[in-house]
């Protein structure tokens, strides 16, 4: 798995820097290959597209989640680049779960209702160096996402032609287009995946 935290916070160095470090750290000790990435309102995101999962946190301020993660959903090419993506959210605040859940979450959420959500968590600050509570949700991420890949994996079929073209591909590039014709063959509801089908998430998904 391939993941890329974007995040947000207004204090360099402060508990979200920190945490987002311990959260990679934990999903590089199951496999993942993990980057970071500050937000920026009006960035370009078509970075995104070299990742399977992206994890979004930021803290709350002032009722607000992060002013650069929540501008990026709105001003930038962030919400494209996110189609088809899976996801994960992480936010640290120090309100109550159940309020942050009703409240906070909800900001991000509503611009991912298409996306597939792996995991999600609310770190009270006593969680933020909490290592059992970083790795939860590390943890829940990882076997979610192995959970969707072996189920697409059992329910996804290759004529001869198309796993000839897919054999063709060079190493290093072939699984990367072997998953993203896989989800896009998935959200179509299509069941085998056809020279015709590969063009067609080639085109869909700009290439990959
Ligand atoms: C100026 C400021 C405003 C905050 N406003 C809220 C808030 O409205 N709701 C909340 O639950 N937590 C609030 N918090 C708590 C932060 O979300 C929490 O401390 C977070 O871990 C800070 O992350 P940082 O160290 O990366 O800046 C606020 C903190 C600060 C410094």
């Amino acid at each position: 798995m391939r993941a890329i935290i974007l995040y947000d916070s207004h204090t360099a160095g402060g508990s979200t820097d920190k945490l987002i470090d311990s959260i990679g750290a934990e999903l590089a000790k199951n496999g993942a290959y993990v980057e970071k990435a500050k937000c920026k309102a009006t960035g370009d995101y078509n970075f995104i597209q070299d990742f399977d999962v992206v994890i979004m946190g930021a803290p709350i301020y002032y009722l607000l989640v992060s002013s650069q993660l929540l501008g990026a959903l709105i001003q930038s090419n962030l919400k494209q680049n996110l189609k088809r993506k899976k996801i994960a959210l992480f936010l640290t605040c120090g309100s109550p779960e159940p309020m942050a859940t009703l409240l906070y979450l909800p900001q991000l959420k509503m611009h991912l209702v298409r996306n597939r959500i792996l995991a999600e968590k609310i770190f009270s600050p006593q969680q933020l160096s909490d290592p059992e509570a970083i790795e939860s949700f590390a943890e829940e991420l990882s076997e979610n996402y192995k959970r969707d890949t072996r189920r697409r994996n059992a329910s996804m079929q290759w004529t001869d032609e198309a796993l000839d073209l897919l054999d063709a591909v060079p190493s290093f590039f072939r699984n990367r287009i072997k998953i993203a014709t896989e989800e896009y063959a998935e959200e179509m509801g299509y069941r085998e995946i056809t020279l015709e089908i590969i063009e067609e998430a080639k085109a869909e998904t700009g290439g990959l």
